[in-house]
């Protein structure tokens, strides 16, 4: 398990130290609507101490700055977390700092903190399971767990398919995500994040999901792709198993460009009294 961690932790670490400044200007990152909402859906308190749990450029621990007393904003990436401390000193925000932390082994003690969120980076980490119950751990009681991230498909989106064509396209579309990012693991449908979470011991106090569209020559340089992996991509937005292009829903704009879909979910739960 050690060497499966070194080695999707190496390949994440150089896929986005090359990239770090990319996703401090992505407006998928720094904009986005479930940005916002989790902010809200959270209902921060002035006393709080946060945890950003793969904070990327910061985008998520900038925000919730403002309304917190002190907010972790922790990666395991260098690159990403100078790119958090710079957002951090644009913004005046003295009260975020970087931290290095690794999500199934969070270098902090049990109940240390108000508000443990997560933004578009879960689908990253060797162990969904060891991340939910680190986030619980290091949880005060009451203290609250508030997840983005994007999700398979499931019956309410492929609402003609069986069982077994979900599953199948469960895994084409996280192929379909691996091929662009060797650091991608595995992004389940909303259920299985409920189980997840729910199964931990939280309750789910608000579920959200979005559709975003992403512009396909963006998406593919953040990731540096090769043009023979943005080739095999595009044939499978264009010409790849229908459910998956479903799921998707590419179209080109007047100008000819690529657009397609993906699904956010937004969980928050809290951690019992
Ligand atoms: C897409 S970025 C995060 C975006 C950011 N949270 C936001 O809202 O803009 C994904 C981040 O996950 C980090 N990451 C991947 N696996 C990780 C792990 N096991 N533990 C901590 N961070 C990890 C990467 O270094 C990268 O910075």
């Amino acid at each position: 398990m050690k060497n499966i961690v070194k080695n999707t932790g190496d390949v994440i670490r150089s896929q986005f130290g090359a990239a770090a400044a990319d996703y401090a200007t992505s407006d998928v990152h720094a904009k986005g609507e479930s940005l916002a909402r989790i902010v809200i859906l959270t209902e921060p308190q002035p006393e709080w101490r946060v945890l950003d749990v793969a904070t990327g450029a910061g985008h998520l621990a900038a925000a919730f700055a403002p309304h917190v007393a002190s907010v972790v904003a922790s990666d395991i990436t260098t690159e990403m977390l100078r790119e958090a401390a710079k957002l951090a000193s644009s913004r005046n925000l003295t009260n975020m700092k970087a931290a290095m932390a690794e999500a199934g082994a969070l270098p902090f003690d049990d109940e240390t903190f108000d508000l443990v969120c997560c933004r578009l980076a879960a689908h990253h980490f060797p162990s969904l399971e060891r991340f939910v119950s680190e986030a619980y751990r290091v949880l005060k009681k009451r203290g609250r767990f508030a997840l983005v991230d994007n999700v398979s498909p499931d019956r309410e989106r492929l609402p003609n398919a069986s069982d077994a064509e979900i599953e199948e396209v469960i895994t084409a579309y996280n192929a379909f995500e691996k091929l662009r990012d060797p650091g991608h693991g595995f992004a389940p449908p909303p259920g299985v994040w409920m189980h997840l979470v729910e199964g931990q011991g939280f309750s789910v106090v608000a579920r959200e999901q979005f559709g975003k569209e992403l512009e396909f020559a963006s998406w593919v340089e953040r990731m540096r792709c090769a043009p023979n992996v943005i080739s095999q991509l595009e044939n499978i937005l264009t010409d790849g198993v229908s459910d998956l292009r479903t799921f998707l829903q590419p179209r080109r704009d007047n100008g000819g460009a690529l657009h397609f879909m993906l699904q956010e979910l937004l969980l928050v739960a809290e951690k019992p009294a």
